[in-house]
């Protein structure tokens, strides 16, 4: 499946190399899509948990934007969602335990990133009847330099592509209910809202088939 090039930007294989940035989008992009810079005491928190294990353990589906100024955003995903959050407990989550102390599950005690640390000890893994006719799911974030170019679309389509050629009969993912934007890009690529007592509350999972 031909990457796609256009102007000074251009989507390509992620590797282990991009770490660093990757976690750096994922900073500047994980307040609803804003930048979470000044909410979060530990910059690596929100990598950690929503995009290293994704970059590690299915590089597959793991993509990248270069821009001008170095790497301006991801798209990634997975193929098989529960097979994925068993990887994720086993090879990612476990030894990462060791070192992030336990905020524990008090909300009411959390501070800066705390809410991502006790994530990191106790992860949903939400997949719920509802979501088995689309069992992949993933993520995509760019740096405003980035957006509004038609590569959000470019990008997901191709992470879409890369999985339906793998298999995958259809797709979910989350976002913020308050990320309108996001949702608005979602609807025009086809992704429709899964209403189901299962999924958690506080974020909105849409989903599509392929
Ligand atoms: C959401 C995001 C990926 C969209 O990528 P993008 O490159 O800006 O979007 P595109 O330029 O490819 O636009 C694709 C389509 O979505 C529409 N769209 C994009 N932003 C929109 C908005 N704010 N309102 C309505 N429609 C919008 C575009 O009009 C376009 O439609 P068209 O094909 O009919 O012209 C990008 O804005 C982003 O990374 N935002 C910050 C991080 C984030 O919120 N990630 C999602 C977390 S769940």
């Amino acid at each position: 499946m031909p990457l796609p090039t256009e102007g000074e930007f251009r989507l390509r294989q992620a590797d282990l190399a991009d770490m660093p940035a990757v976690y750096r989008v994922c900073l500047r992009t994980g307040d609803a899509g804003k930048d979470a810079t000044a909410r979060e005491d530990d910059p690596d928190a929100l990598g950690h948990m929503f995009i290293g294990p994704y970059l590690v353990l299915e590089p597959r589906f793991a993509f990248v934007l270069d821009g001008p100024n170095g790497v301006a955003g991801y798209v990634m995903g997975v193929l098989d969602t529960p097979d994925f959050y068993a990887r994720m407990e086993r090879d990612w989550l476990s030894s990462l335990r060791r070192r992030i102390p336990d905020p524990g599950a008090d909300e009411s005690r959390w501070t800066g990133s705390d809410w991502v640390r006790s994530r990191i000890h106790r992860p949903a893994y939400p997949f719920p009847q509802a979501l088995h006719a689309f069992p992949s799911h993933g993520h995509i974030d760019f740096l405003a330099e980035a957006r509004g170019q038609g590569w959000g679309k470019r990008g997901f389509r191709h992470l879409m592509d890369a999985l339906a050629a793998a298999g995958s009969p259809g797709m979910h993912l989350d976002v913020h209910p308050e990320n309108a934007r996001a949702i608005a890009f979602y609807e025009k690529l086809g992704f429709a809202p899964v209403i189901s007592e299962e999924l958690p509350a506080g974020s909105l999972t849409m989903a599509r088939r392929f």
